[in-house]
């Protein structure tokens, strides 16, 4: 969940803009995305309705995947962070909760509007560029190199030059995350056949190198549920207190983890009576697993795993 100092530092921007032009400016800024214009944010005003309504989402999304980063991969040796298309910089909130180990963070952002709200956010941690990540020549090798809903901006056929330069600018780890979409997805599959060329190993969400067995019909993600504040729900017209927010992600490592993982839960188990059935991403490829209450010991053990989680030590049926 975003943290308080965040959210109230972002709505106190919100005040200094009138209460009714708020929900024009998020409908400018949300038609412009639907209708495949230019998304660079125009104001500073943009950039501020953008970030109160879009930050609780892409906050809570970066806590779920630190999270397998931290239950899969050593930390202590993690000491410097780049994040790439920074947006307002919440990563810097980010990094001091899930990574204590970092005391480094950079973070780069092309558009002026998104760095000048940035500027606003107080925060001791890191040191805020402005400067676009795919043409500058001044960054140095950092140990975890993050691109939270940004590879996606970058047109298809620039992006492997540009996770060329991401893996030589990365001394460990990896991460992308793009929206749960289809095409959200065919950018994630995409970096993973180009980061593995490279020689990465993928940490997270599937735990191999193996051909992505997702088929094309279908799509890898996952889902994270945030509240939204009274602000949020107005600016977005929503009427509920929370949000399902649907990601795809990809944790590529330079050095295989110890703690490497074999399978994960990729859609929500089904509950029917007295069983659990589990879809799993293995290297084997997509396995569906029945746990049975009656005849499997492993049932209690697995039942209340959930969409995302791994699934790490029980044999699979044949
Ligand atoms: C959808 S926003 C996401 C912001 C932030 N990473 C987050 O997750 O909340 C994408 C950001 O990437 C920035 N961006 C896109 N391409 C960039 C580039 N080549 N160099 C620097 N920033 C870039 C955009 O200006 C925008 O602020």
């Amino acid at each position: 969940m975003i943290p308080k100092s965040l959210l109230d530092q972002m709505e106190s921007c919100l005040e200094k803009i009138p209460f009714k032009t708020q929900k024009t400016i998020y409908d400018r800024i949300s038609k412009r995305y639907r209708t495949g214009q230019d998304r660079a944010l125009q104001s500073k005003e943009e950039a501020i309705i953008y970030s109160v309504a879009r930050l609780p989402a892409t906050y809570a999304v970066g806590q779920n995947v630190l999270d397998s980063l931290k239950r899969l991969y050593p930390l202590e040796n993690l000491k410097t962070f780049l994040d790439l298309g920074a947006g307002v910089g919440a990563s810097r909130w980010l990094v001091e909760e899930a990574l204590p180990s970092i005391k480094t963070l950079t973070l780069l952002e092309r558009n002026f509007h998104m760095y000048e709200v940035g500027n606003l956010l107080k925060h001791a941690l890191g040191s805020f560029i402005l400067e676009d990540y795919q043409t500058t020549k001044a960054l140095s090798l950092h140990d975890v190199t993050f691109l939270s809903y940004t590879l996606s901006e970058i047109p298809k056929n620039e992006r492997n030059l540009v996770l060329s330069k991401i893996w030589s600018l990365t001394n460990q780890v990896i991460i992308l995350i793009e929206p749960g979409t289809p095409e959200g997805f065919q950018v994630i599959k995409e970096a993973r056949t180009h980061l593995i060329e490279r020689g990465g190993f993928v940490l997270a969400p599937c735990g191999h190198e193996a051909t992505c067995p997702m088929s094309s019909q279908d799509w890898c993600h996952f889902s994270c549920r945030l509240d939204r504040s009274k602000a949020h729900q107005y600016i977005k017209n929503g009427t509920r207190s929370f949000e399902d927010e649907k990601f795809s992600y990809l944790i590529v490592t330079k050095q295989k983890s110890p703690k490497h993982l074999a399978q994960r839960i990729i859609r929500p188990p089904l509950h029917p009576k007295g069983q659990t059935v589990l879809d799993l991403c293995t290297p084997q490829g997509i396995k569906r697993l029945t746990l049975t209450s009656a005849k499997d010991p492993l049932y209690k053990q697995h039942r209340h795993l959930s969409w995302g989680e791994a699934f790490n030590d029980a044999p699979l049926e044949k």
